[in-house]
């Protein structure tokens, strides 16, 4: 409601702004708990999630206000992409919103404050309720990056719900590369090991988030992979660079694309990965999904949680809360008892 009323307002400034402005507000919102566990309760890597709505990566990339989202009904939020070294970016503008399109285009570049700072936040809620993720990236300039990914297990490991190890951002050159068989091998190889080295009494699981942009093969590989390391679970997925037909003036932006377009392909890949890890790897579903009805068809398509991102541009932070109510209308209606019961039943 407040968001409607301030939509103009936020509108009319340079998305970037937009979203620095949101980040402000929800940071003065009175500190409220995260939700209770209700009828939507799922369990997925050993963690039991209130809901199986839960925010995406970028949104909250510092870890400035973990807990406002979780506050406002989310059933999870993951923090990052955070990289060892505090990182610039892409030249600005890189953030737009197609507004006809229901959609956004992001060149970011992995922007962030690295890996101390946001330790900084993490420790200061440690002990707080509610399951915080983290996500983690390798800097631009790193002349290893598979060792990235290995420093920031170890700084983040001890402060996360879980670790979600994000190699498909389109933005940084090359990143996508360790989607490969060789490489995917060896880079969870590593954080299997830099875990392992902080023998923690409860380590997190591994999520691995993955792009929309792949070939029927790469899926066969990483679902494999996915499965032989024991993985949590595998986020499905991330911006694409493909370009469905648009109607915005910022079509022929370069960066990756999320929102409404996003809502086919990356559910097709729900159903990709659902078939071939045989159901037997947890799936997080993200791409397009701005309603209970996006939510629930996520799930009969394979998807135990969602996430979102670019439907809260359009639609404020309050969605989330939103979704949960209507996705629990909608799996009594149809008559289930669980989404456990209701993922991949399409
Ligand atoms: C993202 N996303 C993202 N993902 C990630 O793993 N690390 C990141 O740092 C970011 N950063 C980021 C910034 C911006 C501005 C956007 C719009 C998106 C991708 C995001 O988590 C999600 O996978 C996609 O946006 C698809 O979901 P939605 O936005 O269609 O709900």
């Amino acid at each position: 409601m407040l968001f409607q009323l301030l939509r103009p307002a936020i509108f009319a400034l340079d998305s970037e702004s937009g979203h620095r402005l949101a980040l402000d507000g929800l940071r003065l919102l009175p500190r409220r708990a995260p939700p209770p566990a209700g009828p939507l309760a799922v369990k997925v890597a050993d963690i039991d999630f209130p809901n199986p709505v839960g925010v995406a990566a970028g949104f909250d990339k510092d870890a400035e206000v973990p807990d406002a989202l979780l506050g406002l009904g989310f059933g999870f939020t993951e923090v990052g992409s955070i990289t060892p070294l505090p990182q610039a970016g892409n030249p600005k503008p890189r953030l737009f919103r197609l507004i006809e399109d229901g959609a956004v285009i992001n060149r970011m570049g992995f922007n962030n404050g690295g890996a101390d700072a946001a330790l900084e936040r993490l420790e200061k809620r440690a002990g707080r309720p509610g399951i915080v993720g983290i996500n983690i990236g390798a800097n631009k300039d790193s002349p290893d990056r598979i060792a990235d990914y290995a420093v920031m297990t170890k700084k983040m490991a001890p402060h996360a719900s879980y670790l979600a190890v994000n190699i498909s951002s389109p933005n940084t050159p090359g990143l996508r590369a360790l989607q490969d068989e060789t490489a995917l091998t060896e880079l969870l190889d590593a954080v299997a090991e830099a875990r392992a080295e902080l023998a923690l009494e409860a380590p997190p699981p591994i999520f691995l988030k993955v792009a929309p942009d792949l070939e029927s093969t790469d899926i066969d590989a990483i679902s494999r992979i996915a499965l032989e390391k024991g993985l949590g679970a595998l986020i499905v997925s991330n911006t694409t660079i493909s370009r469905p037909s648009l109607r915005s003036r910022h079509a022929d932006e370069a960066g990756g694309l999320s929102g409404a377009p996003l809502k086919p392909l990356a559910t097709q890949r729900i159903r990709d990965f659902r078939k071939s890890t045989g159901g037997q790897m947890p799936l997080i579903g993200v791409g397009g999904i701005s309603s209970a009805e996006d939510a629930w068809e996520r799930v009969r398509a394979g998807a135990s949680l969602v996430q979102l991102y670019s439907a809260m541009v359009y639609e404020g932070p309050g969605l989330g809360a939103r979704i949960v109510r209507g996705l629990e209308k909608l799996m009594k209606r149809e008559g289930f008892k669980s989404i456990a019961e209701a993922v991949g039943s399409e």
